[in-house]
């Protein structure tokens, strides 16, 4: 996914530009570009590859002065990734620059009429159609040509402006992909997410689909779509940069996977009140809860996954039917809701674009959306009708971590309260599931503790053509996110499937040692899972098995056994996921990939 930023005051534009793109590195990029205006040029620079590749071109900044500017990581949409197709671009006249994130579906007729009009083009992007445009509707008037550009194009799309007529100002436009800006004293900012900004100023203000900003040295002034000047909040970002950086870890994911005891604290605490659940920031009524005849979860890749594993809680306690689905599914199904449908979307970024569409899809037929999302001010946080926000911090690590098991403890906490709320649950039975809440961010830090054996498990696993990771009930669906970190990071052919359907084909693919990594957490279907155990080393399987502290039978059955903390069944997924990541990331690590950006993803997918 694409990075923008942009900057304006005092000091040299183009090291804060660099800075804030190396703090976008994470999202994921092939190339990388700034441009600085000085007097009356722009000073352009761009580069395929890492933005060291850019930092070593411009000599850190020193061959583009001036002091306001903007910058860009290109995630390849429309062109190869290469120089030419490098951002910024330059309109014919070189008079304007511009970046762009995200997709302008109706680029090729808005390329064909500028032709038209004797305009050539170098790239094969769609963002050369904006700063044309920008050149073709300019009359002196920068607002005015960006209003009429913006107003042409369709699609979705952050933007930031560069005039060389309009040395220091800067315009920031923001259409369905993310857009925040940095209110400084002397220097204003704008970028695609806050890790960009917060080292230079911790007050931000997010940008809604529509707005843009003019962005000077001594202030900013956001418009609506009609060019009206609007109030904006401004926001205060509750964690520093320290937060965002590694803090002495090898790589950004091992950081996160370590800070999940925190994070779950972080999350849960403030959400318990003298032996209540307080969700003030999704205050149903009774009667409300009560009117739902169904609940949908929806989101993407772990999240999804969260939501999956969260459904038995939900639904045993609850006693409504809770149905999971792909947002990218759930988007074009043409679903059956209506006002008796609770829609719970996930998204760690609450940028994702599948995730955002669903959730529009849904509010059409009528659904109540519970947002739960990590990023505050994200687009599926303002679109739904209550956020329950992960208190996880600033995730950089491409294979979530820490944003799945907080999504999944806002989850269990969601299912408590809504059994509460629907009468469902015992006075004594509530705060025996509650305590058992309070104990899990303990638990997962014992969990942690365990998982000293795994950097050599993980160099026996080397390198397999394939694993398979099984179990039954929730263990079933924590196999499922298992799988997916390790194909993600590994790059290892992993997948889940429910134990008890091995025999129903799969296990015709296993052989003298394929490894097997099997979990048998859920306590009550225990004795089921280690016959499958048995079952599989019948075939000469490699079995890792997780099972609960002080079970000998794993150890008798399994080749490598990890002990999890016995916690109440419904939640043993917040501890089981705990050596399915770490075992992900040491077998990468061992692989030598690259663990933080692995090939081919990004962090938020803001397009379809
Ligand atoms: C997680 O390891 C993956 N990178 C990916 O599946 C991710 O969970 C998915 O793209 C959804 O992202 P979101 O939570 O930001 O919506």
């Amino acid at each position: 996914m694409c990075g923008i930023v942009g900057f304006s005051g005092e000091q040299q534009a183009a090291p804060v530009l660099l800075d804030g793109l190396k703090k976008l590195e994470y999202r994921g990029y092939d190339s990388a570009g700034i441009a600085v205006s000085s007097g009356s040029t722009i000073n352009l620079m761009k580069t395929q590859g890492k933005i060291v590749n850019l930092c070593e071109k411009t000599k850190d900044g020193a061959l583009t002065p001036g002091t306001a500017g903007i910058g860009h990581t290109r995630w390849a949409t429309h062109g190869a990734p290469n120089d030419t197709n490098a951002h910024p671009h330059l309109s014919n006249d070189g008079r304007f620059a511009v970046v762009h994130n995200g997709i302008v579906e109706n680029y090729a007729e808005l390329r064909e009429e500028l032709k038209s009009k004797g305009y050539v083009f170098l790239s094969e992007t769609d963002t050369e159609v904006i700063v044309n445009l920008l050149e073709y509707y300019y009359k002196g008037d920068l607002k005015q040509a960006v209003m009429k550009t913006f107003n042409r194009l369709e699609g979705a799309y952050a933007l930031g402006v560069l005039c060389s007529d309009c040395p220091g100002k800067l315009y920031a436009v923001k259409e369905a992909s993310p857009l925040i800006l940095g209110i400084g004293v002397g220097e204003n900012l704008f970028a695609s997410d806050v890790t960009a900004i917060v080292s230079y100023t911790k007050n931000v203000i997010y940008l809604e689909d529509g707005e843009f900003a003019e962005i000077t040295p001594a202030g900013v002034t956001v418009f609506d779509v009609a060019g009206r000047p609007i109030d904006k909040k401004i926001t205060r970002v509750s964690w520093d940069i320290e937060a965002a950086e590694k803090g002495g870890y090898e790589h950004f994911m091992l950081k996160e996977i370590m800070e999940q005891p925190h994070a779950l604290k972080a999350t849960l605490e403030p959400r318990i009140k003298d032996g209540r659940i307080v969700l003030d920031d999704c205050d149903i009524s009774p009667e409300k809860m009560k009117s739902f005849n169904k609940i949908l979860i929806t989101a993407c890749g772990s999240a999804y996954y969260a939501g999956y594993a969260a459904k038995y809680a939900i639904e045993k306690l609850c006693r409504i039917p809770v149905y999971t689905e792909l947002a990218s599914e759930l988007r074009y199904c043409d679903p059956i809701m209506d006002e008796h449908t609770l829609l719970i979307v996930l998204s760690q970024s609450g940028e994702t674009a599948d995730t955002k569409a669903a959730v529009e899809e849904c509010k059409k037929r009528g659904a109540t959306v519970i947002a739960i999302v990590n990023v505050v001010g994200s687009s599926i946080a303002r679109l739904a009708d209550h956020v329950l926000y992960t208190w996880a911090g600033p995730e950089i690590a491409v294979a979530t971590t820490k944003g799945y098991t907080t999504q999944l403890i806002v989850l269990y906490l969601f299912a408590l309260y809504a059994a509460d709320k629907l009468g469902r649950l015992e006075a004594v039975e509530y705060s025996r599931l509650l305590k058992e809440l309070e104990l899990l961010p303990g638990a997962v830090q014992r969990t942690l503790d365990r998982c000293r054996e795994l950097p050599e498990i993980a160099k026996a696993i080397g390198n397999p053509r394939d694993m398979f990771f099984i179990g039954r009930n929730v263990d079933s669906a924590v196999c499922l996110e298992g799988a997916l970190k390790m194909k993600e990071i590994s790059y290892i052919h992993a997948e889940a499937y429910g134990a008890g359907e091995l025999k129903h084909g799969p296990i015709a693919l296993l052989e003298e040692g394929t490894q097997v990594v099997a979990l048998a957490c859920y306590e009550p279907l225990l004795d089921k899972t280690m016959s499958n155990i048995k079952e599989v080393k019948a075939r000469g399987a490699e079995v890792l098995a997780l099972a609960p502290e002080g079970n000998r039978r794993a150890a008798a059955e399994a080749d490598e056994v990890i002990y999890i903390p016995s916690t109440e069944p419904l939640f043993a997924p917040l501890c089981s996921i705990i050596p399915l990541q770490l075992l992900s990331y040491y077998v990468a690590k061992e692989l030598g990939c690259d663990i933080d950006k692995p090939k081919n993803l990004a962090k938020s997918v803001t397009v379809e």
